[in-house]
């Protein structure tokens, strides 16, 4: 069977890099071009199969026509979009095959299964707060690790992740609601990226806590949506790692 080819976007940033190893490493894909800021999209991206993009929202759209254009398969891992730029990515996934996930470690995906279960089970007596701790470089807040943990809270809880978020609270704020679910990011050093969610009730506290050391964990992972994309036969579609680790 052929190597995948991958387009690296994104090459030499943090999490480029991370994917450039991991690709080199991987015996089922090889490096087709990696471009950065400032370089050639259309001419790299005819030279391979699929795209790894770690970039900013900014970018998404240029790469996903450029994509449609040439039928490629592309997995995304940038985040911080507004709701035009996803709308976008979903009319794209109608004509080319899109792993969208805010996260691609296995161990984040499992905690967005059991946040999900133990959300269910604890029922409306518990407070539901989410916190998120990553590097002083990251420039989008809360992360979409974050933002993806609150949204399993709200639709479990029937909430509204637009009306009853509250990022941070600061002065006169009054007394928490029970139909409120806190989001609360930190920043500083080098960390990678840490997400605690936290389920208060009287008389006791659930915390689901996962912690990444390594960007190899994201990046590993948005080799393995590449190769499912393309095992998989996909021609179109919307997927999350969700999708690729069949949780
Ligand atoms: N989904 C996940 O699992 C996951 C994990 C980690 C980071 N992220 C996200 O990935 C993104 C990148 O994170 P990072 O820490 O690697 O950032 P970074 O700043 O280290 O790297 C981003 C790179 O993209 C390049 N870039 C920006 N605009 C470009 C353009 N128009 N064309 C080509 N290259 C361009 C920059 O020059 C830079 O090299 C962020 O949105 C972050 O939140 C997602």
């Amino acid at each position: 069977m052929s190597t995948l080819k991958i387009l690296v976007t994104g090459c030499k940033g943090r999490m480029g890099q991370a994917v450039s190893q991991c690709v080199t490493d991987d015996a089922a894909t090889e490096i087709g071009a990696g471009i950065d800021m400032g370089d050639s999209l259309t001419d790299a991206l005819a030279k391979c199969d699929a795209v790894i993009d770690f970039t900013l929202p900014s970018f998404t759209s240029d790469l996903i026509d450029a994509c449609a254009d040439q039928k490629k398969l592309l997995v995304m891992g940038t985040t911080g979009h507004d709701d035009a730029l996803l709308g976008k990515i979903r009319e794209a996934s109608e004509t080319i095959p899109i792993v969208h996930a805010p996260n691609f470690s296995v161990g984040v995906n499992t905690l967005f299964w059991l946040t999900q279960k133990a959300t269910e089970i604890l029922g409306t007596n518990f407070d539901l707060e989410v916190v998120e701790m990553h590097h002083s470089k990251k420039i989008d807040s809360p992360s979409g690790t974050a933002r993806r943990l609150a949204e399993i809270l709200a639709e479990v809880r029937e909430l509204s992740y637009d009306e009853d978020m509250r990022h941070g609270r600061f002065g006169d704020v009054g007394a928490r609601t029970q139909d409120e679910i806190g989001v609360h990011a930190i920043r500083g050093g080098d960390v990678v990226g840490d997400h605690t969610v936290i389920y208060a009730a009287d008389g006791e506290r659930v915390e689901l806590t996962h912690k990444a050391s390594s960007r190899n964990t994201f990046a590993n992972g948005a080799v393995r949506a590449a190769k499912w994309l393309a095992q998989e036969n996909k021609t179109s579609g919307l997927f999350d790692m969700q999708d690729v680790l069949g949780l």
